[in-house]
C-alpha cells in the first residue's frame, strides 16, 4: 500500500461491529487515559512470536491457540488463570511429544474482551435491548441499563489485562510450567477421566526421560528451557479507539507495535478490505490473524494478503479458517491453490468452533464430533494439497463446564444445563480440550 499509515489512518474509513457508545467525550477522555498507561506487551516479546511463527510457516513448530469466547470481568480470578494456563500447557505437551515440534502456545487471554455480533439487538419475551458485545463494551445481563456501553469499561478490561497478564508471566517463569511439574497441571476432575488417566501415561513417560537426563547433568536448574514456557496472548482487536490507544512506536526500531497484545486478529464479520480495521492492523508491526469463513472470494484472500502482508513475511499472517465441517471440502482446497498459485506465505491454522455452532434446548452448544471432522479434513486437505497445516485456534476454558456436546466423559444434551457458564459462545471444557490434542497429534501423523 502507498498511503501513508498513521495510528489514527483507520478513523477516515467505516469501521463495522463498532458500539453505539452513549457519549462520544467520555470515550476519548477513557482514550486519553489509556494512551498514558503502560504498554501490556514489549516490543521484543512481539517480534519473538513473529520469529516463532516462521518456523510454524516452514512447518517446523505448530501453532496451538485458545481461551474464552469472551472474557469475563465476574469470571476473574488467579484459579481461572492458572486452570486456563494448564489446560494449555497440557495440551501443548500432548501436541510436542505426539507432532515431534515444538508447540507456540497464544491464548485468547488477557484482552479478549470485545465482540462482534450478528444482530445489534437481542430479543427476550418480547423486550428488545442492544446486544452483549463484550464485557469492555456493555455487561450481559438483560436490562436497559446493563446493556448501555459504557467506556470507562475499556479502562476496566485494561486493567484486568495488566493483572492477568502479571499472574500468567509469575507462572511462566517462576517454576508452575517446570516440565518436571507435568503432573500437577492435570487437575482433580480430569484426573479420573479417559483423557487424564491418558495424559498421566505420557507424563509419565517424560518424567523417565527427565529423570535420565538429570543422571547425565542436564536439569531444571541449569537449563532454563525445562523451566520456563513463552506464552503469548492475543484478541480480537475489534475496538479500534482501544487498540489505538496502545500503539506505541518502538524506541529501537521506529516501527509501531499494537501493545494491547501480542498477535491481534481481525474477525469474520470486520474483514472488509477497505474497512477501518484492516486499515488499522496494516500499520502494525504485530503478527497479525485473519479469520476466513466460507463465503470468502479468492480476490478477498490475496487481497488480504497484499494489505496485510505486503512484503509477504512468512509468519507475519496466519490465516484462521472457520467454515464448518460440511462446508470446508468445498472451500478450503481452492483457497489452498489461491495461496500457492500467488506465492504468498501464510500460517493456516483451523478453527473448528465458530462454523459448527448449532442450539440445542435453546443453548447454543457445538459437538465434537463436528469440531474433529472440520480437523480431519483440515489436515487430509493440507496434504493432498501439498501444504502445512500450522496449527489450530479454540474457545476452551479449565473449568468443568458443560458448554459444548460429546467427549469421552461425554457431555450430552441434557447435561448442558449443569454447568453453562459462557458469556457468549460454547466453550470446550478441560477434559474435551485433552480429548482433541490426543486426536490432532493422531490426524496429523496419519495425514503426513
Ligand atoms: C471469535 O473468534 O470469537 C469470533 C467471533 O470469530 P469469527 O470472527 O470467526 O466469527
Ligand atoms: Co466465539
Amino acid at each position: 500500500m502507498s498511503t501513508p499509515w498513521k495510528p489514527d489512518s483507520w478513523r477516515q474509513l467505516a469501521a463495522l461491529q463498532q458500539p453505539d457508545w452513549p457519549d462520544v467525550n467520555a470515550l476519548n477522555t477513557t482514550c486519553q487515559a489509556l494512551r498514558k498507561y503502560p504498554p501490556l506487551v514489549f516490543a521484543g516479546e512481539v517480534r519473538s512470536l513473529q520469529s516463532h511463527l516462521e518456523r510454524v510457516c516452514r512447518g517446523e513448530a505448530f501453532l496451538l491457540q485458545g481461551g474464552d469466547c469472551a472474557e469475563s470481568f465476574h469470571d476473574f480470578s488467579a484459579n481461572s488463570i492458572r486452570d486456563k494456563l494448564k489446560v494449555l500447557l497440557q495440551m501443548a505437551v500432548i501436541l510436542t511429544f505426539g507432532m515431534g515440534k515444538p508447540v507456540i502456545k497464544v491464548g485468547r487471554i488477557a484482552g479478549q474482551f470485545a465482540k462482534p455480533r450478528s444482530s445489534p439487538m437481542e430479543t427476550v419475551n418480547g423486550v428488545s435491548l442492544p446486544s452483549f458485545r463484550g464485557e469492555s463494551v456493555n455487561d450481559p445481563s438483560f436490562s436497559e441499563e446493563a446493556r448501555q456501553p459504557d467506556p470507562q469499561r475499556l479502562e476496566r478490561a485494561y486493567f484486568q489485562s495488566a493483572s492477568t497478564l502479571n499472574l500468567l508471566r509469575a507462572f511462566t517463569s517462576g517454576g508452575f510450567a517446570d516440565l518436571n511439574k507435568l503432573h500437577v497441571w492435570n487437575q482433580d476432575f480430569v484426573a479420573h477421566s479417559p483423557q487424564g488417566q491418558k495424559y498421566a501415561r505420557l507424563a509419565e513417560k517424560i518424567s523417565d526421560a527427565l529423570a535420565f537426563m538429570k543422571v547425565v547433568g542436564i536439569d531444571s536448574d541449569n537449563t532454563p528451557v525445562l523451566r520456563e514456557v513463552e506464552y503469548f496472548t492475543s484478541h480480537e482487536a475489534l475496538i479500534l479507539e482501544y487498540e489505538e490507544a496502545l500503539t506505541r512506536q518502538d524506541s529501537l526500531t521506529g516501527n509501531y507495535y499494537d501493545c494491547s497484545a501480542h498477535l491481534l486478529w481481525i474477525g469474520e464479520r470486520t474483514r472488509q478490505l477497505n474497512g477501518a480495521h484492516v486499515e488499522f492492523l496494516r500499520g502494525v508491526g504485530n503478527p497479525l490473524g485473519c479469520k476466513v469463513g466460507p463465503d470468502i472470494t479468492d480476490d478477498d484472500l490475496i487481497g488480504l494478503c497484499d494489505r496485510l502482508n505486503p512484503d509477504n513475511l512468512p509468519g507475519r499472517l496466519t490465516l484462521i479458517t472457520r467454515f464448518g465441517h460440511g462446508k470446508i471440502a468445498k472451500v478450503l482446497p481452492r483457497l489452498v491453490r489461491t495461496i500457492q498459485r500467488e506465492g504468498r506465505k501464510v500460517v493456516w491454522s483451523c478453527d473448528p468452533m465458530h462454523g459448527n455452532t448449532h442450539t440445542v434446548n435453546d443453548f447454543k452448544t457445538r459437538a465434537l464430533d463436528h469440531i474433529l471432522a472440520e480437523l480431519k479434513q483440515f489436515f487430509a486437505i493440507h496434504a493432498a494439497e501439498g501444504s502445512i497445516p500450522g496449527g489450530v485456534h479454540f474457545e476452551l476454558t479449565g473449568d468443568d463446564v458443560t458448554e459444548c456436546l460429546g467427549g469421552s466423559h461425554e457431555v450430552r444434551a441434557e447435561d448442558l444445563t449443569e454447568r453453562y457458564r459462557t458469556t457468549c459462545d460454547p466453550r470446550l471444557n478441560a477434559a474435551q480440550s485433552l480429548d482433541l490434542a490426543f486426536m490432532i497429534t493422531e490426524l496429523s501423523t496419519s495425514a503426513r
